[in-house]
């Protein structure tokens, strides 16, 4: 596996193995790796013989009282792991490559990056689209691989690609759980051993609402319900907000009418860490 930093090098490598007729798959990451990204390898292979990961902890997805200082930032370890999953190179760039002096351009996704995550994180998902953009432009992969617990995230993303004709294919990879369902996250490092103890209700409150629909509950302010009665356990964490929305524009839906995306996002009181995850209804994103 090759480590790479710069730009030329990498244009480079990723053209050689077009000579040779292979695929490129690329992992967009920041890094901290678990088993969550270590599985977006494992699709990648499925969609390309040339699997490049891209670490880099993108600043401009990050407001100001974020956690942009202290995300975790194993690099080699992380190396480590890309290597042991068969990834064939590591792109890590500079700070000075990806915002050269005098940078003014921004992707806006609007309508869909305003709302849910959006609300509360202004700017965030502009910061997503516009690195996204620029990582695909440099390394110019046939496919993309992204994890579905970002699912806004992914829907962005889609919404890019097909409003600006870019020429890849996205893929949305399944969510990676703990045991007890808390679904994997760099962030999960920052939870209190109380808050861990209860963060897998929130999976259990979207289990429920998931049972419930399948047992033909459409009305979604009752299938809300039953995901919140669990949630409410959880007494360290409090609901930003737990929606039933359409997975194209983001929508939110009075009735389960159509594929539908459940998203929840919760801080706790202790770590002031906010954790997301979600279900879809009736289809997959
Ligand atoms: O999902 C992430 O880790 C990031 O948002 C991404 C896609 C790598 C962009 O910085």
């Amino acid at each position: 596996m090759d480590v790479i930093r710069q730009v030329g090098a990498l244009r480079l490598a990723v053209g050689q193995a077009r000579v040779k007729g292979q695929r490129v798959a690329l992992v967009p990451t920041m890094g901290a790796l678990h088993q969550g990204h270590l599985s977006l390898l494992d699709c990648a292979a499925q969609h390309g013989e040339l699997r490049v990961m891209s670490i880099y902890v993108n600043p401009t997805q990050f407001g100001p009282s974020e956690d942009f200082t202290k995300y975790p930032r194993p690099f080699d370890d992380d190396c480590e792991l890309a290597r042991g999953r068969g990834c064939d190179i590591v792109f890590a760039p500079a700070d000075g490559d990806m915002y050269p002096d005098g940078f003014c351009t921004t992707v806006s996704v609007n309508r869909l990056s305003e709302t849910l995550c959006g609300a509360s994180r202004p700017g965030h998902f502009a910061g997503v689209a516009t690195v996204v953009l620029k990582l695909l432009n440099l390394v110019q992969p046939d496919t993309a691989v992204f994890g579905r617990k970002d699912a806004q995230q992914v829907l962005v993303l889609r919404r890019m690609v097909q409003d600006l004709n870019v020429p890849v294919r996205l893929i949305a990879a399944p969510t990676v759980r703990e045991q007890d369902g808390l679904a994997l996250s760099s962030r999960n490092v920052y939870l209190t051993a109380e808050e861990r103890r209860q963060a897998p209700l929130l999976y259990r409150g979207l289990q429920a609402l998931g049972r419930a629909f399948e047992h033909g509950q459409l009305d979604t302010q009752r299938l809300r319900a039953s995901a919140r009665d669990i949630i409410a356990g959880a007494t360290l964490f409090s609901l930003e907000y737990l929606e039933v929305v359409d997975t194209v524009m983001l929508r939110p839906l009075d009735r389960v009418d159509r594929t539908a995306l459940v998203a929840l996002a919760a801080r706790c009181s202790q770590s002031r860490t906010r954790l997301i995850d979600n279900i879809t209804l009736g289809g997959e994103l």
